[in-house]
């Protein structure tokens, strides 16, 4: 039996316009997802537990379906993220035949912009070829798990979200070019998260049609490309009070192209409100949780009186990022 764990992550700047090639700098945040494997005869038994569900069992036999009493939406993807990275396991130490005996427990909410669906790939990964006697680097189980995401979300996925919960720290991706960025040793992250959860394929379908509609849709998506290799200075140089302006720029940017939500508008206000050197949407948005920046508790305060806001964090960059317990 083994027990991997990968990190949840913020970005700090670039979503949705790192899907059409421009950079992205997400962060992995102190918020993990742990998996354990062993080995079992035949088929995949999956259990699940995390902060916003009650827990669930799936047991997949021969057939193609499994049996569970939970909502089927909610089943569909997280079984779909398990069941690829075992594949990608099996494939990895080259056996067809091994079934699996695979549980979750996980403190990231689920689509809540939070990367539980790649903590979960990346964590899945490294247990299961572990417990087939394999051991990968980080940048292979990062590009299995970008794989899966890609077959799981029907190729709308970029390598972001998978690489950084890989690698942990705080991260650069432009198309298929990743590479961790040294010399970030914290950021004060804060984390606001309304309870719910935004439909990544949606969110990313819905840009892409804007984009292709509109051409200055299309600028926007540029705009976020030159905001992020702004950021990319600011981060190095270490200034909190530039981030934070280019995080709000890059809130506005993310709203004019419709990712944004009431919610989310509400809790970035707060903490800016509140004094928060910037705040911003992380993830596909819709729903689910913001980051903002400061190193003082103002803004968290700030957001727990925040009607639309159900809990508020203060999450750590993680440095390590997948590991074995
Ligand atoms: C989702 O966490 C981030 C998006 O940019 C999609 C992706 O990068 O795969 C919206």
């Amino acid at each position: 039996m083994v027990t991997a764990s990968a990190p949840g992550k913020v970005y700090l700047f670039g979503e949705h316009a790192v899907v059409y090639g421009e950079p992205a700098v997400p962060c992995a945040v102190e918020r993990r997802a742990e998996v354990t494997v062993e080995e079992r005869t035949e088929g995949l038994r999956v259990h699940a537990e995390d902060l916003t569900l009650d827990g669930f069992t799936v047991e997949f036999g021969n057939g193609d379906h499994p049996d569970v009493d939970a909502p089927e939406t909610m089943v569909e993807a997280g079984m779909g993220y398990v069941s690829e990275a075992v594949a990608q396991a099996r494939d990895a130490a080259g056996v067809e035949e091994v079934g699996f005996e695979v549980s979750i427990e996980s403190a990231i909410p689920l689509g809540a912009g939070l990367g539980s669906s790649a903590a979960v790939t990346v964590a899945a990964i490294e247990a299961a070829t572990r417990e087939l006697g394999v051991e990968l680097d980080p940048e292979e189980i990062a590009d299995r798990a970008y794989r899966v995401e890609h077959e799981v979300q029907d190729g709308q996925a970029s390598r972001a979200d998978t690489f950084c919960s890989a690698m942990g720290g705080a991260v650069r991706v432009e198309g298929d070019d990743c590479r961790t960025i040294d010399g970030v040793d914290d950021l004060p992250f804060l984390i606001g998260y309304d309870g719910g959860a935004g439909d990544t394929g949606a969110l990313v379908a819905g840009v892409r049609d804007l984009r292709d509609e509109y051409g200055f849709a299309a600028d926007t998506v540029t705009a976020i490309g030159d905001l992020v290799r702004e950021g990319e200075d600011a981060l190095v140089d270490g200034d909190l009070e530039r981030l934070g302006q280019l995080m709000d720029v890059n809130h506005g940017l993310l709203s004019a192209l419709g990712v944004s939500a009431r919610s989310l508008d509400a809790m970035v206000w707060a903490a800016r409100e509140a004094g928060a050197h910037g705040a911003k949407l992380t993830g596909a948005g819709g729903g689910g949780c913001i980051v903002a920046l400061d190193p003082t508790d103002a803004p968290l305060t700030a957001l727990d009186y925040t009607p639309d806001c159900e809990e508020s964090f203060r999450a750590a960059l993680a440095s390590e990022g997948v590991r074995v317990e």
